[in-house]
């Protein structure tokens, strides 16, 4: 007997599928990255998140962080020609514009060679450093540093 109600069971999951498919589709959509509009409508696309530009550094989250850019960088060109940011980072020009100098690492290619000028992996800053905006994390960020992390204070709880 139960077998047989098993195998009935079976035999229509198939036609509930669709039927619950249809039934989420008639209610709002209720994903976290979606707003909450039917699919089919056309939501108007929200503003776009102004840059932060205060000119002040960021604190890196680790040693090996690339800085991000606490600047506006909008038309700043980096070319086989040009690269703008080098205008005013590159070492001969921190003098007069304040900027912080590359660091060594900037100089040294791929194996190991530091070279005379910025290495060709390093040429495209935009690659690693990157501006930021006030837009607000869809998902919150959980992320702890090195040092909160050690100096974190007892909390009882299970730590070996
Ligand atoms: C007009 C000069 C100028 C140009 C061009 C420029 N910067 Fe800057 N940059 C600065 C100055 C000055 C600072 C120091 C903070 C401030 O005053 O904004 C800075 C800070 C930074 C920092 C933060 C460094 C740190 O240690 O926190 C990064 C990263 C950076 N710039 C990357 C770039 C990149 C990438 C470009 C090109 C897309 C660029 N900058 C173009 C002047 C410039
Ligand atoms: C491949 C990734 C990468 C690229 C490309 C790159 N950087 Fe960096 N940058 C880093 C990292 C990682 C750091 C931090 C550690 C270090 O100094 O190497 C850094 C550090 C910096 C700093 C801070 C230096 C200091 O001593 O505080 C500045 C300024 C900077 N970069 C500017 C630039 C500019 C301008 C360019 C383009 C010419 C560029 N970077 C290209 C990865 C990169």
């Amino acid at each position: 007997m139960r077998r047989h109600l098993m195998l009935a069971l079976a035999a229509a999951l198939p036609c509930l599928v669709p039927a619950l498919l249809a039934a989420q589709g008639t209610g709002q959509v209720r994903e976290p990255f979606r707003p909450p509009i039917q699919f089919t409508d056309e939501d108007p696309a929200p503003p776009i998140p102004a840059d932060v530009t205060d000119d002040r550094r960021v604190a890196r989250n680790y040693p090996e962080q690339p800085p991000v850019i606490p600047h506006n960088i909008r038309d700043y060109q980096i070319s086989l020609n040009n690269n703008q940011c080098l205008t005013c980072h590159s070492r001969q020009f921190t003098g007069a514009t304040q900027a912080p100098m590359i660091s060594i690492t900037h100089y040294v290619d791929r194996e190991g060679q530091t070279l005379g000028a910025v290495a060709p992996r390093r040429y495209f800053c935009t690659q690693c450093h990157v501006p930021q905006t006030v837009a607000q994390p869809i998902v919150p960020n959980t992320f702890k540093d090195m040092d909160s992390l050690i100096s974190r204070p007892s909390d009882g709880g299970d730590r070996r």
